[in-house]
Order: structure tokens, then C-alpha cells, then sequence
């Protein structure tokens, strides 16, 4: 397993719709792999690939307190609720904003075997499901700012929960 760089929010991989997985073979699972150990480094929550500069369509998330989980080719299926949160992103360090996200979620996918998986995230996990998703898809979270008075910069030392 390795600690991957992350890439930084002007580099175009963050801006591409990152491509599905076709065949989950051993080069995904390293991948999956170098990602989970990557989250644990940098003590984010979730990872997306093109965020270690991989334009495929693989996220991992790991709530606190909670067992680590990897789904390739994720879908978002259902959205329901919206809250306000506030949110930061890896690639994005020091800033962190105010933006709306869903309530409830439920997406699917497949597991690091293949195999089918349903997951049904409520309140920070359905934030961070979405959030990956968006990662995926070129999108970042300042994209949902309604207007930059809602983004700040933090503070030295402050804690943020990074997606
Ligand atoms: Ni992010």
C-alpha cells in the first residue's frame, strides 16, 4: 500500500467526469488499497479517485468510528431532506462553506469483489456519499456556493471535516 499525492483544485483531473470501471482486477484493488491508506494519512472522511489524479469512478469513505468502505461505478439512487452543512475538501485545504446538501441518500454499486452493495447514508454520510459523487463527476463543492460570502478561510489550527 502507498500514500498517494493529492492533487490540488486547479488540476483538470478535478474537472473531468471520471470514467466507469470496467473490470475490477488487482490494479483497482491496489487502488482502493492506496486510497484507504491515503484517507488515513491526510484524516479525511472519504476519497474520491480523481483526487489522487485516477479518472475512474471509485470512492472510499470512513465516518469515525465506522468500517471503511469502498464502491466502484457508485450511483446515487435516492435523495430526500436537505440541510445545510458546512463543508471542506481535500483539494480544496484552509477554506471550507456553507452549501445545502440532502438529508438522506441512498446509492449503490459494487464492492472491492464485484459484488453488489446498497448503502443508506443519513446526515454526514449522505453528505459525503454526495460529495464524492460530485468528485466523480468534475463537480466541487465551492461549485454549490450560492455566493462566495459563504466561503471562509480557516483559521490555523482549526478543525474541518475533509471529503
Ligand atoms: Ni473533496
Amino acid at each position: 500500500m502507498a500514500v498517494l499525492p493529492i492533487v490540488g483544485h486547479s488540476h483538470p483531473v478535478l474537472r473531468q467526469k471520471a470514467k466507469r470501471v470496467r473490470n475490477i482486477d488487482g490494479s483497482v484493488q491496489r487502488l482502493i488499497d492506496d486510497m484507504v491508506e491515503t484517507m488515513h494519512e491526510v484524516e479525511g472522511v472519504g476519497l474520491a479517485a480523481p483526487q489522487v489524479g485516477v479518472s475512474l469512478r471509485v470512492i472510499v469513505i470512513e465516518l469515525p468510528g465506522e468500517e471503511t468502505l469502498a464502491l466502484v461505478n457508485p450511483q446515487i439512487v435516492k435523495r430526500s431532506g436537505e440541510r445545510e452543512v458546512v463543508e471542506g475538501c481535500l483539494s480544496v485545504p484552509g477554506y471550507r462553506g456553507e452549501i445545502k446538501r440532502s438529508v438522506k441518500v441512498v446509492a449503490k454499486g459494487l464492492d472491492r469483489h464485484g459484488r453488489e452493495a446498497r448503502i443508506r447514508g443519513e446526515e454526514l454520510m449522505a453528505q459525503v456519499l454526495e460529495h464524492e459523487l460530485d468528485h466523480l463527476n468534475g463537480v466541487l463543492y465551492i461549485d454549490h456556493l450560492e455566493s462566495m460570502d459563504k466561503l471562509s478561510k480557516l483559521e490555523p489550527g482549526a478543525e474541518a471535516t475533509e471529503i
